[in-house]
């Protein structure tokens, strides 16, 4: 008989013999006749009993044996399902318990462990940081830190609420894929060994590469756009991302994983903004609409998770970058070095200008366009009517952004000029095979980037970037 997932049990197992395959949740012995064994699958759980009466085929010492299984074994259990005699208090057991006949260890776990799931269950300290002294919950009991939790993230991946959030950050990227393969854009796989770096700046990590280094892609950009110059006119990817940004802070990794596009326009690069637009409002419409039970799991947790707000009539709300430092100003934040294009909003006033555009449009998703082209990077488009703009816009959600892209430079002598602008030597080594691709002829395109990652944390409101990320990479870890 093949085992049954605890999902597809219901009424119509009453009385009958099931076999399940689980992990030990915990074991409790009420006395040496009674037992009871809680099964864990997937973060879901169900209660079993192991009952030994005068005559009867389970033992008192099968009672014994059972209730000293040690926590985290995997097992598989032959038992008659049965309407509980009392309601069975926690949300997450499903509503019938199974009485066991036989039980036989699959994969026997040890007992000394350094992280319990049943810790790992409960939230981690709400702080920023990712070291420090374990904070107490409600009750006084020290809450697992961060650290503990990624130390050991096996044990962490097992809880229902991690559970969960691996299943949206699947939902991101299948949404994403999906949008993508319905417009006719083509999935691509860039390189992420290049002799040169893809962004420019320090924020490159070198590699040995044989007799010489190499440098880990920062984005799939200038690949992306050769794409389009060798004649394919919608492209996307989905794949790492390396920064070597030695920030230590909830929203930043060295690792992540970009979900980037880009596609040939005819008339104007709002063209590619509003396909972008859509795309965002896809994926946070579906991920409500197919993720509902994982969202709420999570908000268990995080109360905020899934309470995204979309603007009223399904679209995004679009300003200018100037439109939001007059939001900014009028709300009495210094805005001289943004007025002055010496700056782009920090992170704060990103996160201020989140709450303004909340109250005033009621909206958690939101875009601006036209970047003052000093705070973009040299391959952006400046507007020809007023070079001081861009042809670039930012994605945020909550106030913090998730996406930035631009229409790019399609003319390799105006690409020149704006390297030079920008402090860069277009002869160096390394641009040429970029520029040459712009030699022969490209057509005008824009994309843009998002981060996965924050797409999933900012969606269900986690106060950090590692807890939506698998196997975190910061300038603190790289393992496990
Ligand atoms: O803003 P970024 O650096 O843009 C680019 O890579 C451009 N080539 C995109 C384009 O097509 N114009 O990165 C894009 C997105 C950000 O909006 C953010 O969501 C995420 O990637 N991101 C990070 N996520 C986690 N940790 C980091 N250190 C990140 N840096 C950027």
């Amino acid at each position: 008989v093949p085992a049954i997932d605890f999902l597809q049990l219901g009424d119509e197992h009453y009385e009958k013999e099931v076999t399940v395959v689980a992990r030990v949740d915990n074991t409790r012995s009420q006395s040496a006749k009674l037992g009871f064994l809680t099964l864990r699958q997937k973060g879901k759980k169900l209660q079993t009993v192991v009952a030994a009466p005068q005559e009867g085929p389970v033992s008192r010492q099968m009672v014994k044996w059972v209730t000293g299984l040690s926590v985290n074994s995997i097992v598989q259990v032959t038992g008659v399902a049965k309407k509980p005699d009392v309601p069975i208090a926690s949300a997450t057991l499903t509503l019938l318990e199974l009485h066991i006949r036989k039980i036989y260890i699959i994969s026997e776990a040890a007992e000394q462990i350094p992280l319990q799931v049943k810790d790992a269950e409960r939230p981690p300290p709400l702080s920023d940081g990712i070291e420090g002294e374990p904070e107490l919950d409600a009750e006084g009991i020290p809450l697992a830190t961060l650290k503990t939790r990624l130390d050991n993230r096996v044990i962490d991946l097992q809880t229902e609420t991690s559970q969960a959030i691996t299943w949206i950050s699947s939902g991101v990227a299948q949404l994403f894929t999906e949008y993508m393969l319905k417009s006719g854009a083509r999935w691509i796989f860039s390189s992420k060994l290049n002799g040169s770096s893809t962004e420019g700046g320090s924020e490159v990590f070198e590699v040995k590469y044989f007799k010489k280094k190499a440098y880990l892609a920062q984005s799939p950009q200038l690949h992306k756009q050769i794409c389009i110059a060798g004649d394919m006119d919608s492209v996307f990817e989905v794949g790492p991302v390396f920064r070597a940004e030695e920030s230590n802070t909830h929203r930043h990794l060295t690792e992540f994983t970009g979900l980037d596009f880009e596609k040939t326009f005819r008339h104007h690069y709002h063209e590619v903004l509003e396909f972008a637009e859509e795309l965002l409002v896809f994926i946070l419409t579906e991920l409500k609409t197919r993720y509902k039970d994982e969202i709420a799991v999570i908000q268990k947790s995080y109360p905020k998770a899934g309470d995204f707000k979309l603007p009223k009539d399904g679209k995004a709300l679009r300003l200018n970058y100037m439109d939001g430092v007059a939001l900014l100003k009028e709300a009495g934040v210094d805005t001289s070095e943004q007025e002055r294009f010496e700056n782009d909003f920090t992170t704060a006033m990103e996160k201020k200008l989140g709450q303004i555009i909340r109250e005033k449009y009621d909206t958690d998703f939101y875009v601006l366009d036209r970047f003052p082209m000093a705070v973009r990077p040299f391959y952006t488009k400046a507007d020809p009517k007023d070079p001081t703009y861009s042809h670039s816009y930012d994605f945020f959600m909550r106030g913090e952004e998730i996406m930035s892209g631009a229409q790019r430079i399609n003319d390799v002598k105006e690409l020149e000029e704006s390297m030079r602008k920008k402090g860069m030597d277009p002869t160096a080594e390394g641009f040429e095979d970029y520029l040459n691709a712009f030699r022969q002829g490209c057509p005008p395109h824009a994309g843009g980037g998002l981060g996965l990652n924050r797409i999933v944390m900012f969606f269900l409101g986690l106060p950090n970037i590692r807890l939506a990320t698998l196997f975190p990479r910061d300038p603190q870890r790289l393992r496990p």
